[in-house]
């Protein structure tokens, strides 16, 4: 008997329903296309709530000087000339736009003293740029979204799981899913799909995602055909949670050392003071006097070596721990309660600016930060590599497939500023749906190919037909043994030998991952979902593993203990990832676009 099919048509699918997807059907959207939005999990559940301490945009509001050349300059410098330039040229014109549109929205910004949207510090942002609700940015920012867009006839599609991209004639033509609670397939027929569903981070054991990020959209448009890259750079935050397990890796916001937390070592140190990078130098403040004015608006003060770039702050945390000088979990600390020295309502202030901080350690750790120090260290937070995309419309090599947001690669380079990537789903998730809707547009409808769908219900029972059968492996003990071992052999500090360990386990784990079983039925079958999982997070590992592998030299968020120093040689390429015609992935190196003759000027200029 043949497994019932609902079929759904529209003319644009977007797949995730985070800040770049929700932007993205609400363009699309607004262009009178017929908008279907799927998220795996509840809407407004989605990992932008995670960008807490704001949205970059050289509004200039809080320091004049800041314009949109400063924030590209800042952007490439901070991805270590990587990036794709036109995208960041765009990011920085447009998200301005970006913000004040959110907030004709409804966004509830922070004000100036004289009403203007607040901008606070981050690590890398030469001024306040930050535009912030306290540190709920991002989940005011999904709110708003959702507000608007559930008011322009966008059909949600809650709890739905996409598992392939469908083709016809090398287009797109729509995707096979099932929902979640029931596990009916459902097929969504559309010539045009975003794809914006976020990171990667539950390839890793520590990590600020939640379980919705297993690398599903790099995965699904890598085997529909699009080519990925960048995928060795994975950031590590350098603050999340450590201590009690069951919430390590939860971030702690970088907004905490926007508003003045210090890193400090078990004895008390200020560590970070110790190794400031030649390039910074000038920049960074080398006590701690300048540093607090800093936080507090001086204009003529350097920013705190807690500003530093996220990667070298989760560097110098992994070496104080490694040196013994860590806190009794395996952290170090960070302390917003010293201000008390220089501010009288100091626990006020801290409870106002960050509020969400304070909950979050009142209730999950028992500790009120306004009188101690939290103990922190990094965790897996966002990867810069994705699929790549035509700049200008987001749309990738396969003609109807296009992605945005953290999905997509190109804007960050080897390193993305905390704050850019809220502005990155905005600027990037309109260019997508606009530019998606125009092209469905122009499509004819497209037939979906009914044995490629039988096939596909058949892949997607198997694990279930593996139930009881001698060697049968469980989905959740396959996954974590990757993410121990990613987090173990492809982590923060990386090494020839263990990468090559670490591909060798991956094909172990693909083995094992061929025998996962699944025991009863398709409703409500946690089981079922990560086993149909376990071929996207191994996807997504490899390719990070072969990247990383293959850049002999470290650069940005990726560190190599056995080339420590950034290197010419792998400075004018990316790395790029496809599929190859034996099933294999295949590496190439992909030229850096070139830039203009004005983004080299602003990039002298501002050197
Ligand atoms: O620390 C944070 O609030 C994170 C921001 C971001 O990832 O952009």
């Amino acid at each position: 008997m043949k497994t019932e099919v609902q079929i759904i048509e529209h003319d644009v699918l977007v797949i995730g329903a985070g800040g770049a997807g929700l932007r993205a059907a609400i363009e699309a959207s607004a262009t009178g296309a017929r908008v279907g939005l799927v998220c795996k999990s509840l809407l407004g559940k989605a990992h932008t709530v995670m960008a807490e301490g704001g949205m970059a945009a050289s509004l200039g509001n809080v320091d004049d000087r800041d314009n949109w050349r400063v924030h590209f300059a800042d952007t490439m410098r901070g991805g270590q000339y990587l990036n794709n330039p036109l995208m960041a040229e765009f990011h920085a014109k447009e998200a301005p736009a970006r913000v004040n549109e959110l907030e004709a929205w409804g966004a509830v910004f922070d004000r100036t003293k004289d009403g203007r949207i607040l901008q606070r510090n981050f690590g890398g942002h030469r001024y306040p740029r930050l535009a912030h609700v306290g540190d709920r940015t991002g989940l005011e920012m999904i709110r708003t979204l959702q507000d608007h867009g559930i008011h322009q006839g966008i059909d949600v599609h809650m709890e739905c799981t996409v598992v392939e991209i469908l083709k016809e004639g090398g287009r797109v033509c729509g995707a096979f899913a099932y929902d979640r609670e029931r596990g009916r397939f459902r097929v969504f027929k559309a010539p045009a799909i975003v794809i914006a569903t976020g990171g990667i981070g539950r390839a890793f054991k520590i990590t600020s995602n939640s379980w919705e990020y297993t690398g599903d959209g790099q995965a699904l448009a890598y085997r529909a055909g699009a080519e990925l890259m960048d995928m060795e750079f994975v950031q590590f935050h350098p603050t999340g949670m450590v201590w009690p397990p069951s919430v390590r890796g939860i971030l702690v916001t970088e907004g905490v050392r926007g508003e003045g937390g210090v890193l400090r070592n078990k004895d008390g140190r200020r560590f970070m003071f110790d190794d400031i990078p030649e390039n910074y130098k000038s920049s960074t403040a080398d006590n701690e006097e300048e540093g607090w004015s800093y936080t507090q608006g001086d204009k003529n003060s350097r920013r705190p070596p807690e500003l530093l770039t996220r990667d070298h702050v989760a560097r110098c945390i992994v070496r104080e721990i490694k040196a013994g000088r860590g806190s009794p979990h395996g952290g170090v600390f960070l302390d917003i309660s010293w201000i008390k020295e220089r501010l009288k309502n100091a626990p006020e202030h801290i409870k106002k600016k960050l509020p969400s901080m304070y909950h979050q350690f009142k209730q999950l750790a028992g500790l009120d930060i306004t009188t101690e120090p939290m103990e922190v260290g990094p965790t897996t937070h966002y990867v810069m590599g994705g699929v790549r995309v035509d700049p200008t419309t987001q749309m990738s090599r396969v003609a109807g497939l296009f992605a945005a947001g953290e999905s997509a690669a190109g804007l960050h380079g080897a390193n993305r500023l905390g704050g850019n990537s809220l502005s990155d789903l905005l600027v990037f998730g309109k260019r997508a749906g606009e530019y998606a809707a125009k092209y469905a547009k122009e499509q004819k409808a497209l037939a979906v190919n009914e044995s490629q769908v039988e096939e596909l219900v058949r892949k997607t029972l198997e694990p279930f037909e593996r139930s009881g059968t001698a060697g049968a492996e469980n989905a959740f003990v396959v996954q974590a043994a990757l993410q121990e071992m990613m987090q173990e052999l492809v982590g923060i500090v990386r090494t020839d030998a263990e990468m090559r360990r670490a591909i060798e386990g991956l094909k172990v784990l693909r083995q094992r991952a061929k025998k996962v079983s699944v025991e009863g039925h398709r409703e409500f079958n946690p089981g079922w979902h990560t086993a149909l999982e376990l071929e996207n997070l191994l996807t997504v590992a490899e390719a990070v593993t072969i990247c990383a592998l293959e850049r002999q030299e470290s650069r940005g968020a990726h560190f190599r203990d056995d080339f420590p120093k950034k290197s010419d040689t792998w400075s004018t390429f990316n790395l790029g990832i496809e599929r190859g015609g034996d099933g294999e992935m295949k590496l190439s190196r992909v030229p850096l676009p070139p830039m203009t003759d004005e983004h080299k000027k602003i990039i002298a200029e501002m050197a």
